[in-house]
């Protein structure tokens, strides 16, 4: 799912890319909305009744002498998904959406979040909070410039903030004379105090070799070299977002929902590994595994999670230089380091190096895959024997496709919360279905549903739309188009280290072509038991170049407003091609396809397909046949192999050679008639 476009730790750059998407997304308000213009306001029985919580974080910010104070909805990590202790915004204003921003100040408190949550927003804050549906940073930037006199301070946690946040932030009020103030104790925190969730306790586990690509020893030493090979020389890396650490000492955790990680920050030095997370959780292999080399340069030493701010300190007091990525670093711990110790890059050379996956790695994910795909083809089968029996809504459908992937081998839980749409709920492109407001499955309409699993060996995300009944035939063009640039895409051939955002519009080009277009990215990185949402590969502008190894989705759309929504989304791995011809020595590359799953037959316009096309999609589907084929007979999954073998017939590329040879035939015909007219 291409959703991440739309979570905290990119937003500023792509939130065009969320607003576009969905901004003329209409829904009449019924009475499960706020209305506050009314008196007295009316509420919901879902909202929650903020009055006490913002009375006494006012009282706290008047202690600290701040006028405003900014809460954001992730954690100390960046995380993409926290966990509940980290929820502060939701606690504050009662709205649970992954993505917000939340401003208080001694008299007003303001919401500002994406579209996709601006209705869920109006049925769980009460009129004590207003909703603001801009863009983040420059809208609340000049709310702040409106809002707190000249001369005042705003606060925040400069624990909650990235670097790259704060740089936003303090643009927003450069030369304002407002003062953008970091209060290393956190306010919300201190007013929720006694109510506030505990830290999560599941324990820290290590990943068997069987699942792993490399020792974590071998991966030290190879960021090592890496630090050596820097011309700025850094002393040490820190490292701070928790699929850093996780994929670094091949540790895994359960501590926010659907990425397997665990609170953690760590710093490496060359002569030093220093873990900081709760040692009573590690499991005693994990403990033995971190610990098997001590004393020595590739012993972990672990330190309290609480530890890391004191210990970087102390640290920062040598001779040293910090190699950090301002991405995923807070502004609270690059603070503490002074500024010509610091080597700053946008990513850690642990993001970089993860994002290229070795061959072992590569096995796994589509290892991974094959298994996935048997799980998707059997909801899909399961979905055209259910559907025209009325018996399946949005809701019950996510939850069978979760159950079905539950029963494959190495299953350790959703990637994301499934996405699961029907109709005109597939156009706001971020929909998921709940257990009270879920649509019925039709034939009449089309249905789409992205979702993906976590296994041992690696992460999965695959979309497919399907149309059961007599799609209009706008809808097939829609479709075909969108698959077209799913192929075009995934065909390409490109140099070596070309960056996905050179060739990002092939995958658009077909809809273009007619005026159509999507309004979020084009695709993400994916881990190998990992982030589903993977940093920094992809096709945006702030991704880096693709090499071999790595792995993206591929996923265009289009949404039609209040009717229906297409996407087709893929994950593939760079790889190297054979070129007929070559300029300089680097190999030039292609993607691999490894989600294996037919696209709906019904929903395809042949004619709209060139030559090329076809012959792609029929080599795509010889390899859903030669991949999927024998795990589908090996689990005795009879029905759902004859429904796969049906859907993956090649399409003919005769039925062009025939339309041209026919209209041959006519031509002579016409041209003899006319001669014989002549003559
Ligand atoms: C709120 O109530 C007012 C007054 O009754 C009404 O005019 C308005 O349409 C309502 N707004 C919403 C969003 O329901
Ligand atoms: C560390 O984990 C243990 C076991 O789950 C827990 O009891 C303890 O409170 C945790 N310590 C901290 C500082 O969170
Ligand atoms: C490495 O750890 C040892 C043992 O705790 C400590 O004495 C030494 O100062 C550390 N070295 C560096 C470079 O941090
Ligand atoms: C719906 O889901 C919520 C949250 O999981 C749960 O608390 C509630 O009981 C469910 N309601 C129904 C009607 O199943």
């Amino acid at each position: 799912m291409s959703f991440s476009l739309c979570t905290s730790w990119v937003w500023m750059l792509l939130f065009l890319g969320c607003t576009l998407g969905q901004s003329k997304q209409t829904r009449s308000a019924g009475s499960d909305v706020r209305n506050c213009t009314t008196v007295p306001p009316y509420l919901p029985s879902t909202v929650t009744n903020t009055a006490e919580r913002l009375q006494a974080l006012r009282q706290r910010m008047q202690f600290y002498k701040i006028r405003a104070y900014i809460v954001p909805a992730t954690d100390a990590h960046m995380s993409e998904y926290i966990a509940e202790q980290d929820a502060r915004l939701a606690w504050m204003t009662g709205f649970t959406g992954s993505a917000g921003t939340g401003v208080v100040t001694l008299d007003k408190a303001t919401l500002w979040t994406d579209s996709r949550y601006w209705i869920q927003a109006e049925r769980q804050m009460d009129c004590n909070w207003e909703l603001q549906k801009a863009v983040w940073i420059p809208s609340i930037g000049e709310w702040i410039l409106q809002e707190v006199p000249a001369g005042e301070s705003i606060g925040l946690d400069p624990f909650l903030f990235s670097i790259d946040n704060w740089k936003s932030y303090s643009q927003a009020l450069r030369n304002s004379g407002r003062n953008l103030i970091p209060i290393d104790i956190n306010l919300v925190d201190l007013v929720w105090d006694a109510q506030k969730p505990p830290p999560p306790t599941h324990s820290i586990y290590a990943l068997s070799d069987e699942f792993t690509g490399n020792t974590w020893q071998n991966k030290v030493s190879e960021i090592r070299t890496q630090m050596e090979k820097h011309p700025k020389r850094p002393t040490a890396v820190l490292l701070s977002g928790l699929e850093e650490t996780a994929w670094l000492f091949n540790l895994r955790g359960d501590d926010i929902p659907y990425n397997p990680v665990f609170y953690s920050y760590a710093l490496l030095t060359k002569s030093n590994i220093s873990l900081f997370v709760n040692q009573s959780r590690l499991t005693q292999e994990a403990l033995q595994s971190l610990t098997a080399g001590c004393p020595g340069p590739l012993c972990v030493r672990l330190e309290d999670y609480n530890k890391v701010k004191a210990h970087l300190q102390n640290y920062v007091q040598g001779d040293i230089r910090v190699w950090i990525g301002t991405e995923y670093t807070t502004y609270g711990l690059f603070r503490v380091i002074p500024e010509e110790k610091c080597l700053q890059e946008s990513y850690s050379p642990v993001m970089t190096t993860k994002a290229v996956k070795n061959t072992k790695e590569q096995e796994l994910l589509r290892a991974a895959h094959v298994r996935d795909a048997v799980a998707v083809i059997q909801y899909l089968l399961w979905l055209k024997k259910n559907v025209p029996l009325g018996s399946v809504n949005e809701f019950s459908g996510a939850r069978y496709v979760d159950q079905l992937r539950q029963k494959m081998e190495h299953w350790r839980g959703p990637s994301f919360e499934t996405i699961s749409a029907s109709g005109l709920n597939a156009a706001l492109a971020h929909y998921s279905p709940s257990n009270v407001s879920s649509r019925k499955l039709s034939v009449d309409e089309m249905y789409l549903t992205d979702s993906g699993g976590q296994y041992l060996d690696g992460t999965t995300d695959i979309t497919r739309t399907v149309h059961w009944g007599a799609p209009t035939p706008f809808q097939k063009e829609a479709y075909t188009r969108v698959l077209m640039g799913n192929i075009e895409l995934s065909r390409l051939v490109f140099p070596s280290g070309t960056s996905g955002r050179m060739i990002e519009a092939f995958a658009r080009q077909a809809l273009w072509k007619v005026g159509l277009n999507y309004g979020h990215g084009t695709g993400h990185g994916i881990g190998n038991f990992l982030s589903v949402h993977e940093w920094p590969v992809g096709f945006q502008s702030n991704n880096v170049p693709l090499t071999t190894g790595m792995f993206t989705s591929i996923e265009p759309g289009y949404y039609q407003n209040g009717e229906f929504g297409i996407r087709i989304e893929d994950v593939a791995l760079v790889v190297e091609t054979q070129t007929e011809h070559k300029v300089g020595d680097k190999p030039f590359l292609t993607f691999e396809v490894v989600s294996l799953v037919p696209y709906d037959r019904n929903l395809i316009d042949v004619r709209l397909l060139s030559a090329e096309q076809i012959q792609y999609l029929n080599s795509y589907y010889k390899t859903v046949r030669q991949h999927v084929g024998p795990e589908l007979q090996r689990r005795q999954l009879q029905e759902e192999y004859e429904w796969m073998r049906s859907n993956t017939e090649p399409f003919s590329q005769g039925v062009l050679v025939a339309a041209s040879l026919g209209l041959l035939a006519v031509t002579i015909l016409i041209s003899e008639f006319l001669s014989n007219l002549q003559a």
